[in-house]
C-alpha cells in the first residue's frame, strides 16, 4: 500500500480538495490518500463549503472529510507528503526527525513545474474563483502524481 498525505494550513480548503482529486485518480486497493493541516484551527471540521462546491462541480464528494492536524507520526505512516506552499513546507519540515522524514516532503506544484517551489494560493479569504483556480492547479498536479505512481 502506497500512502500519500496532502498538507495545507487549515485542512479545510486546499488539502481536502487535493485528497479528493488524487483519490479519484488512483486504484484504492493499493493506494491510501489522506490530508492534514499544519494548524489546529479546524480540527474535526468539514471542508470549507466553497471547496465542497467546486469538488461537487467536477463530480467529487469531499463533504464527509474531517480536519485534522499534521503530527510527527505522519512521517512514519506516509510515503509521500505534498505541501501547498512555503509556509506549509517549513512547518512540516521543522518536525522532521531526520533526513528521511524531510525527503518525503515535496511542493505539490513541483510535479508540474519541477524545482520552482510555486505555491497553491490560499483561497480562504478570496472569492469562489480562487477555489476554481486551486481546483485546476491541483487537478493537473494530481494527474501527474497518479501517472507517476501507477
Ligand atoms: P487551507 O486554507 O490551508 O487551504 O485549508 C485556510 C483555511 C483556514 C484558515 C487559513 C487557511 N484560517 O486562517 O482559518
Amino acid at each position: 500500500m502506497t500512502k500519500i498525505l496532502m498538507v495545507c494550513l487549515g485542512n479545510i480548503c486546499r488539502s481536502p480538495l487535493a485528497e479528493g482529486i488524487l483519490r479519484s485518480k488512483l486504484p484504492l486497493d493499493s493506494f491510501m490518500v489522506d490530508s492534514a493541516g499544519t494548524a489546529n484551527y479546524h480540527v474535526g471540521a468539514k471542508p470549507d463549503r466553497r471547496s465542497v462546491a467546486v469538488a461537487q462541480k467536477y463530480g467529487l464528494n469531499i463533504s464527509n472529510l474531517k480536519g485534522r492536524q499534521f503530527n510527527v507520526r505522519d512521517f512514519d505512516t506516509f510515503d509521500h507528503i505534498f505541501v501547498m506552499d512555503e509556509s506549509n513546507y517549513s512547518n512540516v519540515v521543522s518536525l522532521a526527525r531526520h533526513e528521511k522524514d524531510k525527503e518525503k516532503v515535496k511542493f505539490i506544484l513541483n510535479e508540474v513545474y519541477p524545482n520552482q517551489n510555486y505555491s497553491v494560493p490560499d483561497p480562504y479569504y478570496g472569492g469562489d474563483s480562487g477555489f476554481e483556480n486551486v481546483y485546476k492547479m491541483l487537478d493537473e498536479a494530481c494527474s501527474i502524481i497518479a501517472e507517476r505512481l501507477t
